[in-house]
């Protein structure tokens, strides 16, 4: 899967000093960020954006809304809170900018200041680009900074989809955070907790729709799409219930993906965001049916988790009654010897376990789907020179002085939607107890305690595809029937 930053590294630095052009600055950590903005701003200016974002709700209510665009888009306001998203806009841009050809005129909707607009009109002198946004402020500011960069082929408009009627038809229409804004929606739920799968529920999909604002809005930017043309769009639709909720909306409307949507990673500070995808749509043409994924996003490694010290012990233990697969050892200067097994687990779990005669014990474990990843971390230290031993050991299980002999680490944790298929496989499963209940806000959910060969488990898993598994050795079963207790007191997710 990629993962969105085009690699075309000239238009990297362009679009790296076109970013500072506008005063942003990018920041890794939080720390010096928020000292920066300390430096700029005055307690009470902070104070006054703190109640504004509270306020605001997550883009839901529309005066709020336009309050909250607007003081963002104030001139001493933009480089110290668009720095916030320089990793954002340098993903994005970067990922969009090589798409925009062949088209000769772009709409893009929901342009705030016009930070990524007007560096595509820039990079396109004989591209037509229009920038709308219902935020005055945030128009009036891109008019003055396209100016300011004497760009002749853009043009900024305040307006409100769907309520004023759009001019001109584009060829390609670009939507970046703006079309599905509502952040609390959490979209369309599963059909039970046992699948990630949606019925077909189209006065469901529907209402959401009208309820969010997206049918009016979608609706109103297909109007002004000429029948050939493309659309861009990237909106906070990693969560499977809204992705599955936006791709329907799209499909509804006869819009299929012509490039594989691009999950993206940027920084966000010092946050690592996977968001999007980032959809490439077009039109269907006739007699072609669309087709969407609509499974969860696996990442490579997902299922693998690594544990040392007791938990390695006990874990490693009961994984070698099953089938050790190969086996390498040998004797290190510093750490003394070693011995490195990889193994697989009633063809459910993959497994690496080293030990040296330091003490030291690492195991690694992952889903059959990660069996390639794991084999290869094998390989590797099967023929690993010695100066760099010691390293691949401390990067995959951390420096053996800080490693956590604490008995509440499990054996096994996974929390992704993957744990589902090795919750499904775990052999001799016996459940002891277990609840399907629907919380406060309707998801249903289940938790499950039970035993699998030798060892615990606790499944949790609900119908907006939150999943966690996790595993203990049997010594330290109580410690999952406390979990369990816990989780049937406060409802709302898995213990942490
Ligand atoms: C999260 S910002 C995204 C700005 C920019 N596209 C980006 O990616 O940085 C959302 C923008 O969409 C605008 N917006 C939201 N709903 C809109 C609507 N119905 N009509 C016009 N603009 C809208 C907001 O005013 C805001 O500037």
């Amino acid at each position: 899967m990629g993962y969105g930053r085009e690699e075309s590294p000239e238009r990297n630095l362009d679009l790296i000093r076109y970013l500072q052009s506008w005063g942003l600055r990018e920041f890794r950590d939080e720390a010096s960020y928020y000292q920066w903005q300390r430096s700029i701003l005055s307690e009470e200016e902070l104070r006054d954006l703190g109640r504004l974002i509270e306020h605001r709700h997550g883009g839901e209510q529309v005066d709020c809304d336009i309050e909250f665009y607007d003081v963002l888009a104030r001139p001493d306001l933009v480089p110290v809170l668009y720095s916030q998203r320089f990793n954002y806009f340098l993903t994005l841009g970067s990922s969009i900018c090589s798409r925009i050809p062949p088209a000769n005129r772009v709409l893009d909707f929901g342009c705030g200041v016009g930070i990524l607009t007007s560096f595509f009109a820039q990079q396109y002198p004989g591209v037509e680009f229009v920038g709308i946004d219902r935020s005055s402020r945030s128009i009036e500011m891109a008019c003055l900074e396209a100016e300011k960069r004497q760009l002749t082929n853009i043009r900024f408009e305040v307006s409100q989809v769907p309520q004023y009627q759009l001019s001109g038809t584009y060829d390609l229409i670009l939507s970046t955070q703006a079309l599905f804004q509502a952040e609390r929606e959490p979209g369309l739920p599963s059909r039970s907790w046992r699948t990630f799968q949606r019925e077909g529920d189209f006065k469901r999909q529907e209402q959401l729709e009208i309820r969010t604002g997206l049918q009016g809005r979608l609706n109103a930017l297909l109007s002004a799409l000429e029948p050939v043309g493309r659309m861009i769009i990237f909106e906070k639709t990693w969560n499977l219930g809204r992705r599955i909720f936006f791709q329907r909306a799209l499909g509804a409307r006869g819009l299929r993906p012509i490039s594989a949507p691009i999950p993206c990673r940027y920084w966000s500070l010092d946050e690592a965001v996977i968001d999007g995808p980032l959809y490439e749509v077009s039109r269907l043409s006739k007699g072609e049916s669309s087709v969407w994924n609509e499974e969860p996003y696996r990442e490579p490694g997902e299922t693998l988790y690594r544990c040392v010290g007791l938990s390695a012990h006990r874990m490693g233990l009961e994984l070698a009654l099953d089938r050790v697969l190969e086996t390498a050892s040998g004797i290190h200067s510093r750490m003394g010897s070693w011995i490195f097994r990889f193994g697989l687990w009633n063809q459910v779990l993959v497994w690496g376990f080293y030990e040296n005669s330091s003490g030291f014990k690492g195991l690694v474990i992952g889903g059959e789907e990660d069996r390639d990843l794991l084999h290869h971390v094998f390989e590797t230290i099967k023929q690993i020179q010695e100066p760099d031993f010691e390293r691949l050991v401390r990067d995959f299980w951390g420096h053996p002085a800080n490693a956590k002999y604490d008995s509440a680490i499990p054996c096994y944790e996974n929390h992704h939607s993957s744990a589902q298929n090795i919750y499904e496989a775990l052999p001799s499963k016996h459940i002891q107890q277990e609840s399907t209940f629907q919380n406060g806000e309707g998801r249903e959910m289940h938790i499950e305690l039970g035993a699998t060969k030798s060892l615990a488990y606790l499944y949790w898993a609900n119908t907006f595809d939150q999943r966690q598994l996790v595993l203990m050795d049997e010594e330290r079963a109580h410690i999952l029937k406390a979990y369990y207790r816990e989780s049937l007191e406060s409802p709302q997710g898995p213990p942490a």
